[in-house]
């Protein structure tokens, strides 16, 4: 149900507003803004918040995400001082080093007690998370688009929408927090048809081969894949125009005849008779400057006359706030859609928005370019899934950097990050699912050393960390030894036994390796309490370690639970713990399955 407030100063013409919906069952609402020219004369808006809660100050701690490229969403706890503290950003995009996530807890607050009060934006652009403690020791609390930059104009008869801030409170700790988001999310705001689906499990060519590959070279991977029970195999970046490296061809987007010789439908069809799905990856929002597109259209870039545009991993960004531009990549990509049977597409967006201008735009609407931008961005994946209902949309930037609830919106799924060591995944993955369901976390198996932090991990652990996600493989298959195909094998048995339960249930943290240094610990509760999943990593191991009580969470105390071959009440299971031996070794995981005894 939605509450409008509707403000009026008739002096200015101006009609604002307020729009409060809430959602059955949940400790959540969200909160829109409205704002109308009903006066003769436009105006500008020069900052429009989507949400603001003032409360007494509760000694309260914020808590906030924050990281890089190759290590998204950290948890971070800090004081809340006097004066204003924000999360932020103004890169155009939700970003890789902040997140607009904002949480206000009470003192000692952890995953089972203290009190929360957080917000969320449904928004992939420029933000702005802010708490403000007054003299009065008065907290403010909001949330919105950054107004740096930013203007709109809005003419006699216009209207501007502030996208939603969700904010959701809980009276049990940050748990309870995160399984609010997860079921509001999973329930009113993806809607992609895949969201109860079991994903294929896919096999991405990115680390297998980086831009060195030919339609020889995939098929030999999806063979080995296929035979190993892999669903669908993604072709990654360098498939298109010259590009044979990042420094050129993005705008250009047809096959590469030369790569990928026959064409793509043959290689699509020779894919699929394998048994297996085929996707793609695409980077519609940048041209390279060494393009054919470019060279079209060398005002479709954003930039300022007459000033150089910044380069970017030798990119520039495409203005997406025109509506020429959108189609104009929109038709050269939906053609490559319909030229073969296309599963899966991953939209990659690998670069931050700078040199801010228009050509399209007149002076005075030149602040309207990011949010104007964002605006296309949804514009044209919305024109996609339309289009073309049955595919599977993946988002992904750079890594991470737009893992937002606006983009959610759009795909039931998102890369995590570039970083795929399963240990620097835990930190990544803890983080993200803090809010965000992990049905929608992109999570692969790669290869050791890994090639981001070259570390050497047992491949069971990277098995059980991608678990914890949309699950697939990033290596090339056809180099891995037998011993390691056999390990595929039953990782793949798994996936089909729980991921059903990993997608729909709960989700608990029991330990953090961030906080403790030596092990992380999760669990996933089938929503009736039948079933759970434990995941255990030892991250470091100990001298002379003893058995550790992991307590489990989520469970129904009055119930008799199996686990490794011994029956528990849910209540010891709870209280007491489950013992977990101590592992020889860095780096261990465990995965272990708690049945309903009596379902037996
Ligand atoms: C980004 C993505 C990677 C890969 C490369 C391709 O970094 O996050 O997964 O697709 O681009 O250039």
């Amino acid at each position: 149900m939605t509450l409008k407030v509707f403000l009026r100063d008739s002096l200015l013409g101006v009609k604002v507003t307020l729009l409060y919906s809430i959602f059955r069952g949940l400790d959540a609402l969200t909160r829109s803004v409205l704002v109308e020219n009903e006066g003769g004369e436009p105006f500008y808006l020069e900052k429009v918040l989507s949400a603001c809660v003032d409360m007494d100050d509760r000694d309260f701690e914020m808590l906030g995400l924050f990281g890089s490229w190759a290590r998204e969403r950290h948890i971070q706890r800090m004081p809340l001082g006097y004066g204003r503290q924000n999360i932020a950003s103004v890169k155009g995009e939700s970003s890789h080093q902040e997140h607009p996530f904002l949480a206000l807890v009470t003192p000692g607050t952890s995953q089972e007690s203290g009190e929360v009060y957080a917000m969320n934006f449904v928004y992939s652009g420029n933000f702005i998370a802010q708490a403000e403690k007054s003299q009065f020791n008065s907290v403010r609390m909001m949330m919105g688009i950054h107004p740096e930059g930013f203007t709109w104009k809005l003419e006699p008869g216009e209207r501007f929408t502030a996208p939603e801030a969700v904010l959701v409170y809980s009276g049990q700790g940050l748990g309870r927090m995160t399984r609010t988001f997860h079921d509001l999310y999973r329930e009113h705001l993806i809607r992609s048809p895949y969201l109860h689906e079991k994903r294929p499990i896919l096999i991405n060519n990115w680390e297998a081969t980086y831009f060195d590959f030919d339609e020889k070279k995939l098929l030999e991977i999806a063979e080995d894949a296929a035979a190993l029970g892999i669903e669908m195999l993604v072709m990654d970046d360098g498939w298109f125009g010259k590009r044979s490296l990042d420094d050129s061809s993005l705008g250009d987007w047809y096959v590469n005849e030369e790569k990928i010789k026959g064409g793509l439908h043959a290689l699509v069809e020779n894919v699929k008779k394998l048994g297996m799905k085929f996707g793609i990856w695409i980077e519609p929002e940048m041209i390279s400057p060494e393009s054919e597109l470019y060279r079209r259209h060398p005002d479709w870039a954003i930039r300022i006359p007459g000033r150089d545009i910044t380069q970017s991993r030798a990119q520039y960004v495409l203005d997406f706030s025109r509506d020429e531009v959108v189609d104009g990549v929109y038709e050269m990509i939906a053609e490559v859609l319909r030229s073969a049977d296309i599963s899966y597409v991953k939209w990659d967006m690998n670069r931050q928005l700078t040199t801010l201008g228009s050509c399209a735009l007149p002076p005075d609407r030149q602040g309207e370019l990011s949010h104007r931008y964002m605006l296309g961005v949804y514009r044209m994946q919305e024109r996609l899934i339309t289009d073309f209902p049955h595919l599977l949309l993946e988002n992904c930037s750079g890594g991470g950097a737009r893992f937002d609830a606006g983009m959610l919106y759009y795909s039931p799924q998102i890369w995590c990050s570039d970083d795929t060591d399963a240990i620097e995944r835990l930190a990544i993955q803890e983080g993200t699912a803090l809010i965000y369901p992990v049905s929608a976390m992109g999570a692969h198996v790669s290869v050791c050393p890994n090639h981001t932090v070259g570390r050497t991990t047992p491949f069971e652990t990277r098995g059980d960390v991608a678990l914890l996600g949309t699950f697939g493989y990033e290596l090339d298959i056809t180099k891995l030894s037998e011993e390691e195909k056999v390990l595929v094998k039953s990782q793949v048995e798994k996936y089909h036994k729980y991921n059903d339960l990993i997608r729909e249930g709960d989700y608990y943290r029991l330990a953090s390796a961030s906080e403790n240094r030596y092990y992380d610990s999760w669990m996933i509760v089938e929503k009736d309490k039948s079933r759970a999943l434990l995941f255990c990593v030892q991250v470091l191991a100990e001298a002379n370690a003893k058995s550790r009580f992991l307590r489990l969470k989520g469970l129904d105390p009055d119930k008799r639970y199996l686990a490794e071959g011994k029956t528990y009440a849910g209540r010891t299971l709870m209280h007491a713990g489950l013992r977990i031996p101590a592992a020889f070794g860095d780096f261990k995981s465990r995965l272990i399955e708690i049945t309903e005894a009596s379902l037996l």
